[in-house]
Parts: structure tokens; C-alpha cells; sequence
């Protein structure tokens, strides 16, 4: 008898959510409001994104992103995804757009569509102090030096020395180039700014050096966009604009790197 009761609760709430969902739809399938958009990330990039300790992605981009949405009323899930399969997701569609602290730069703009800047950064070297003293990326000639695969930093690395410059050691994250340098297994790590200020604190890596190579250009951050969503990409753009405006980017900016 009581199975009973439950199976027909459970066909009724089959029922209800299917109505639900049928209920109000547009040509598009979705209800006004209730779209989501899904944004891809690499949580192992410090203090743009990386993993709380409930396994939710968190950091200056995570919350500039909510922050962009909720101006333009649109509903974000920020997912983890890691570095490659967010740039492969970008032209596969499974990820609408991406945060992850991702230079603009034209090779990227073949494939994808960038927002406006909203970061100024630059690629620097982490040394050890008792290493030779390096002051460029020129400099490194010789040396092991560790990179996050696909990032501006290996790019850099490559064209100073050379592409397939056999001292070039590609990692998954940032976090796996500190720890073998940490451990002797390489030389040096070539890596954003902000990025590897924040893992030198984190860890207290006390006994290095961060420096900033005069001959690296500047670089800017931006939201990147499926190819082609011309429509999300004006939303993010109109987003960033209004938090700008509004003082809720200051705010941001504020809590993760001071005034
Ligand atoms: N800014 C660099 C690039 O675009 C590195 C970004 C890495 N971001 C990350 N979340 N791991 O290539």
C-alpha cells in the first residue's frame, strides 16, 4: 500500500516538473530568466580562481563573473574544468564562455572572442636567490624552466629561446612547475604575476626571487566567448562596463589584491 502511494507521488512529480519545464517555453526552449550560461575555469590559478575547500571554484574572477551576470541578469555556473579541456570546451560548445585569467592575444582570437580587458598583467621569472642572477628570459639559456602547457608563459619561453628549446618543461598547473622548483628538479618558472606572488606567499617560499623580465610586453585579461555568441559577448561587455561603473569591480579588486 504505501509503495503505492509513493509510486503515484513519484509519477505526479514526474508529471509536474515535466509541465514545469513545458510551461511558459520560448522558441528557444528556455523560460525568460532562466537561462544558464555555463563558465569554464582552471581552478589552480591563484588569486583569480582556485578550489574552495568545499570544491567550489572561488576567487577575483569567479566573483567578477556573478558579479557581470547578476548586472545582466543572466545565471552563471562557473564549472572546473582544467586549462585545456576549457579551450578545447570553448570551441566544442560545452563551456558557453570562460574565466580563467586568459591573456588576449591574436592566435586565441582565431578561435574565440574576447570581452573587453579587465586585468593588466605580466609574465615573470621565480628564482631561486642563490641561483645565478637572471634579470630576462634570455638569460635562461640553458636552464629548466616550467610553464603551464598552453599558457603565455610557455609562448614567452618560446620566443626567446626558441620553439622545442629543450629546456622547456610543460605543466598542467602553475602550482606543479613551483613544487619541482621547489625540489631542484628545474631552474625556473615562468608565470603571470599576481599568480606567482600569491603561490610564493601561500607556500612561503622565502629563499626566491621574482623577476620581472623588461623585454616581456604587458598583458590583458579577458572573458573569452564561443566564436559566434555575439549575443553573450555584448551581455559580458555591457556586464563589465556596468560593475565598473557601479563600484562593484573596485570592490572585487579590493578584497583579492588590497587597495
Ligand atoms: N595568462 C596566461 C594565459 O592566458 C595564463 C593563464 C592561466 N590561467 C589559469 N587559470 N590556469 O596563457
Amino acid at each position: 500500500m504505501k509503495r503505492k502511494v509513493s509510486l503515484v507521488l513519484l509519477a505526479c512529480l514526474f508529471i509536474f516538473m515535466l509541465a514545469g519545464c513545458g510551461g511558459g517555453a520560448n522558441e528557444t526552449g528556455k523560460t525568460a530568466g532562466e537561462e544558464k550560461i555555463v563558465i569554464g575555469t582552471d581552478a589552480s590559478f591563484p588569486p583569480f580562481e582556485s578550489m574552495s575547500p568545499t570544491g567550489e571554484p572561488e576567487g577575483f574572477d569567479v566573483d567578477l563573473i556573478k558579479a557581470i551576470a547578476e548586472s545582466q541578469n543572466i545565471n552563471v555556473e562557473v564549472k572546473h574544468t582544467g586549462w585545456d579541456p576549457m579551450m578545447a570546451g570553448l570551441e566544442d560548445g560545452s563551456v558557453d564562455a570562460a574565466i580563467a585569467g586568459i591573456t588576449i592575444t591574436d592566435d586565441r582570437k582565431k578561435t574565440m572572442e574576447f570581452t573587453a580587458p579587465y586585468f593588466t598583467a605580466k609574465q615573470v621569472i621565480l628564482v631561486k636567490k642563490d641561483a645565478p642572477a637572471v634579470s630576462t628570459i634570455a638569460d635562461l639559456k640553458g636552464k629548466k624552466i616550467g610553464v603551464q602547457s598552453g599558457t603565455t608563459g610557455q609562448f614567452l619561453v618560446e620566443d626567446k629561446l626558441g620553439k622545442g628549446y629543450s629546456g622547456l618543461k610543460g605543466y598542467e598547473e602553475v602550482a606543479g612547475a613551483i613544487e619541482d622548483m621547489k625540489n631542484g628538479r628545474i631552474d625556473a618558472v615562468v608565470a603571470d604575476n599576481a599568480v606567482v606572488k600569491k603561490f610564493t606567499e601561500q607556500l612561503k617560499l622565502d629563499n626566491v626571487n621574482i623577476i620581472e623580465d623588461k623585454a616581456a610586453g604587458q598583458e590583458q585579461y579577458g572573458i573569452a566567448v564561443k566564436k559566434g555568441n555575439k549575443e553573450l559577448l555584448d551581455k559580458l561587455n555591457k556586464g563589465l562596463t556596468a560593475v565598473k561603473e557601479n563600484g562593484k569591480y573596485d570592490e572585487i579588486y579590493s578584497k583579492y589584491f588590497g587597495k
